[in-house]
């Protein structure tokens, strides 16, 4: 038994400047596990509560009252029993007494103590029945930003080079050279304006929604054919956030549900896209199926909103056909053993995972890990800025250990 000895909690900054927490737990080995929780900016609206009202201050203090006492004691090496700690410590449906976030970063920090206790990477200790750990995810590389994530772009949230090769280091190289090549097509087509970067690293530019793709898919179609290497344009829209009494309302054009399905199909047809996280809004079940029949055999159709890494919702998903894929976000649902859950429904049910960061992040390279232990078909990380390079550089590391 690894019992647990100490047991911390701090606040620290998300990469946007805005304060969220860090668990680090010691074990009676000596064996210390360190984790940050992310914060989102477009939650869904069935998330977990990342913190209790009073915000990280009263996070803080829950933890003091509520759930150090419980984890003195207690063995890292049985994650589902912390877990149903934290679940206990709380006693809500939605961690809103403790936050979501403590619990976040309690369960991952157990996880990677249990590692450390062990000898062995991460990615291991959370391996998932029928994997080897041997295959890698693609890399969902964020290349521009709109909607809640950038001011002044486009709303269509996420624009992604999908970058395919069996290797990680070919396919981070891909879809960094496609993140480059679009700056420069931006310099060239706004030779005077004044160019930003988004909350996930991707540019910021004043292009309409098809324009930004158009800019896109030609980035890729460059790379592509000097690396030869796999790499497509994909989106998040994250359509919740621009959906207003029935309608999808665009700068260029306002559709209804079935209008938004034929759009976002013809984008399909037009541009290749191999990737369409959150095409339709988050309640619309019907919507996202109705997609899925259209574009499933080509693209992956992936539910962020819509399940929020809920077991149940997902379960709601495949009954219904509503798409072929599933975001993965651990402070959705607040612990691993939901994640776990989530992941190996998934999976039983021929659906692929792609395992997310949030827009604000910590600089922990954790994520990587649970990419590569779930099987992901995808790790969404970001491309810039040094939290998700953060994530990139540790599936480097972990695809080849020994620096080959
Ligand atoms: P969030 O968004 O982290 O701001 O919730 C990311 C996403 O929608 O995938
Ligand atoms: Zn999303």
């Amino acid at each position: 038994m690894s019992r647990i000895t100490r047991a911390t909690l701090r606040s620290i900054y998300d990469s946007r400047g805005r304060p969220t927490v860090e668990a680090r737990l010691v074990t009676e080995q000596g064996a210390v596990g360190t984790a940050g929780a992310p914060s989102g900016e477009s939650t869904g609206a069935t998330e977990v509560r990342a913190f209790p009202p009073g915000g990280v201050p009263e996070a803080l203090q829950r933890f003091d009252t509520d759930v150090r006492g419980r984890l003195i004691g207690s063995s890292v090496d049985d994650q589902a029993a912390l877990d149903r700690l934290l679940h206990e410590a709380d006693g809500t449906a939605n961690f809103s007494r403790i936050g979501g976030n403590t619990a976040t970063a309690v369960s991952v920090a157990c996880a990677i103590a249990r590692a450390a206790e062990n000898g062995k990477p991460l990615w291991q200790t959370l391996l998932r029945p029928g994997l080897d750990g041997s295959s890698y995810p693609a890399i969902v590389g964020n290349c521009l930003n709109g909607g809640r994530h950038a001011i002044g772009g486009p709303e269509i949230q996420e624009y992604h080079a999908i970058s395919e090769a069996p290797r990680p280091a070919d396919a981070i190289r891909a879809a960094l050279e496609v993140h480059q090549r679009l700056g420069e097509r931006l310099k060239a087509k706004f030779p005077h304006a004044a160019l930003g970067r988004g909350d996930e690293g991707g540019w910021v530019a004043p292009l309409g929604n098809v324009e930004a793709l158009e800019l896109l898919s030609d980035a890729c179609a460059e790379v592509r054919d000097r690396l030869h290497t796999p790499v497509h344009p994909g989106l998040d829209l994250a359509a919740s956030e621009f959906y207003r009494e029935g309608r999808y309302v665009y700068r260029e054009r306002t559709l209804d549900p079935e209008g938004q399905v034929a759009f976002v199909a013809s984008l399909v047809d037009r541009y290749g896209l191999r990737y369409l996280e959150d095409p339709m809004q988050e309640a619309d079940f019907d919507g996202f199926a109705a997609l899925t029949k259209a574009v499933g055999a080509r693209a992956l159709v992936v539910g962020d909103d819509i399940y929020t890494t809920a077991e149940d919702r997902v379960a709601e998903g495949i009954r219904r056909h509503a798409s072929n894929a599933v975001l993965i976000k651990v402070n959705q649902v607040g612990t691993l053993s939901d994640t776990l859950a989530t992941v190996d429904l998934a999976r039983r049910s021929g659906w692929k995972t792609v395992t997310s960061h949030r827009s604000g992040e910590t600089p922990d390279g954790w994520l990587a890990h649970l990419a590569v232990a779930f099987g992901s078909a995808g790790l969404k990380c970001g491309l810039l800025g040094g939290e998700r390079v953060a994530k990139l550089n540790e599936l480097l590391r972990l695809a080849a250990p020994t620096g080959t």
